[in-house]
């Protein structure tokens, strides 16, 4: 791989042995996947900053790359911890592991990490422009990075994106090139895809259909940023999607026409489709449900609101809990609005920096009776039955707050 003088420095150690070995992992990276050089990029998000995904020996490297003075160079903002960092939200977590988490934390911020802690850094500014190259983590982020802002990542890992932060570059090949980044696949939706579930349900389909596919999608006019991170999410969990295409949001997206003259495989998503993919993530078998999330992908603004409308006046079953899980900044914009004052005296806990399955919940199943979780999202819904041990229904908010306020599922929107 070329480099110019700046990397050679670089990797020479003229920036300290942080940075030189940041460019030995992006070199090596450059030269198992061919690619001929460096690109700088705009910003990072940073996907091991839970320590239940890195550990204990990840949290000493962390605090070790700080410890000898690796420094982020671009802006780079972290995914979820492993727990609620706010003073005394911290009653579900091994006071250890919240050690541990503000230690890993305190040494990201030190470098320049922002800790912001969540899975929608494109809601808080942190939104790279069209075309523009970035490393980002988290599946979900890395779809909606790649293609709603029409910005360029690969899925980087824990390692590489930290090597990407501290040394600003990443080497050039994957989705970072024109030629990884066209369709594979024609979807040709034919069913009203309003409501995010309806985008998740979509995004799980299509990503079972085909593993890694770039997949184009026809038939979303009136698409919408809510339903596209959704649709991210599930595509990414079911089939590893990090590129979609939609016609008239995705930036370098063909026309119909194009698509058509390309010959790609197409399939078809319609009413049976959504039906049958909704009935394979909503497998419960009994109409008891025990816990309710909200918030997977972190909820939007919109969605916040939107729960706390379908709970004003309502109360949670005295059977069941409920989450609703957000970024930092929207539980001071909810405060502000009454919305958490809403949504708190339903009984309903509003959960930021984590989620439920970045987060140390502890076992969680126990304290499940019937085994038996609800959401709206597909992700969820995929990893829900590993990381709990749980079956899971799968409908809309509205259906989901019903079954949280009746402690039964009576059918999924
Ligand atoms: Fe985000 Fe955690 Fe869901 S990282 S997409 S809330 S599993």
């Amino acid at each position: 791989m070329k480099l110019n003088d700046l990397e050679k420095a670089m990797l020479e150690g003229d920036r300290g042995p942080a940075t030189r070995k940041a460019m030995e992992i992006l070199v090596q990276l450059g030269d198992i996947y061919g690619a001929e050089r460096m690109v700088p990029i705009r910003n990072a998000h940073m996907p091991g900053a839970s320590v239940v995904v890195t550990g204990k020996a990840g949290a000493r490297f962390i605090d070790d790359v700080a410890g000898q003075g690796g420094r982020f160079t671009v802006p780079t903002m972290l995914n979820p911890a492993a727990c609620d960092l706010r003073d005394g939200e911290q009653s579900d977590f091994d006071p250890a592991l919240v050690a541990l988490q503000r230690t890993m934390t305190a040494s990201y911020e030190s470098m320049g990490g922002i800790a912001c802690h969540t899975c929608i850094p494109y809601f808080l500014g942190h939104a790279p422009l069209a075309g523009e190259h970035v490393a980002w983590g988290e599946s979900s982020a890395i779809a909606y990075c790649n293609s709603v802002l029409g910005a360029r990542t690969n899925r980087e890992g824990g390692p590489s994106a930290l090597a990407a932060a501290l040394a600003g570059r990443v080497p050039l090949y994957g989705y970072h090139l024109d030629e990884n980044r066209r369709p594979t696949m024609v979807v040709d939706v034919r069913v009203p895809i309003e409501d995010v579930v309806d985008y998740g349900t979509l995004g799980y389909f299509v990503g079972k259909q085909s593993v890694n596919a770039v997949p184009a999608f026809v038939g979303l006019p009136s698409a919408h940023a809510d339903g596209l991170k959704m649709m991210s999410a599930a595509l990414a969990s079911s089939g590893a999607v990090a590129l979609f295409h939609v016609a008239g949001v995705t930036p370098e997206s063909p026309s119909e026409a194009e698509l058509k003259a390309a010959g790609l495989p197409r399939v078809s998503y319609g009413v049976d489709e959504a039906r049958e993919t909704a009935a394979l993530l909503d497998g419960a078998e009994t109409a008891d449900v025990d816990f309710v999330v909200l918030g997977c992908p972190h909820a939007s603004v919109l969605e916040i609101r939107e729960c706390a409308e379908l709970l004003n006046g309502r109360r949670v079953h005295a059977d069941v809990v409920m989450w609703l899980a957000m970024p930092l900044p929207f539980v001071a914009l909810a405060e502000r609005a009454g919305w958490a004052r809403v949504i708190r005296e339903a009984g309903v806990r509003i959960i930021t920096d984590t989620c439920p399955v970045l987060g140390a919940f502890g076992p969680l199943r126990e304290r499940l009776p019937h085994g038996v979780l609800a959401t709206n999202s597909a992700k969820l819904a995929h990893y829900a039955p590993g990381k709990f041990g749980a079956s899971v229904h799968y409908g809309d908010a509205a259906s989901c707050v019903a079954a949280a306020t009746t402690g039964r599922w009576q059918g999924g929107a």
